[in-house]
């Protein structure tokens, strides 16, 4: 979709809504999806479709593990930071993750290929410790599938789609 088609067809669904903050997180993913991220235009951009403030729609966000308000890499890995993982050694997962990337949490790798960051539980606890990168779930994790999860992912790119 293009940007125009993107407002559009919000605009009209706005209309059309009988509470049109519901659309709120639509239509950030929306406009995520156009830039890659969350930009300041695109804050205040869904801010103006929904007569809401730049400000409330910073709230809601900041407030969602998958809206990214800054850019992020081509994949984006969520480490799930939910107590069941946590009780699987999703802490040495995550910080086996950030040293093979050398990363911090938070941070894309030099090469733009990963961003990691934190999620609240998954929903996939019965493979706990669990990861989800782009839309695809991953798990139970160790450092050898760790690797060669990273390694696919390096040599054969997939869908570069940031998925929720
Ligand atoms: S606690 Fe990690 S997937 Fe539920």
């Amino acid at each position: 979709m293009t940007l125009e088609e993107i407002l559009e067809t919000y605009s009209r669904r706005i209309q059309e809504s009988e509470h049109p903050r519901e659309q709120v997180v639509d239509v950030m993913y929306a406009l995520q999806k156009q830039y890659g991220y969350l930009s300041d235009d695109a804050l205040h951009l869904t801010a103006e479709l929904l007569g809401m403030t730049p400000l409330e729609v910073e709230e809601l966000a900041t407030f969602y593990d998958f809206i990214y308000r800054k850019p992020v890499g081509r994949y984006v890995i969520h480490i799930c930071d939910g107590v069941v993982c946590w009780m699987f050694q999703e802490n040495s997962v995550f910080a086996y993750l950030c040293k093979t990337l050398e990363v911090e949490p938070g941070e894309t790798t030099a090469d733009g290929m990963f961003t990691i960051l934190p999620s609240a539980c998954l929903g996939y606890c019965d493979r706990a410790p669990a990861m989800l990168i782009n839309g695809r779930l991953y798990g139970p994790l160790d450092p050898g599938n760790i690797d060669e999860i990273l390694h696919t992912l390096r040599t054969e790119p997939g869908e570069t789609v940031i998925d929720r």
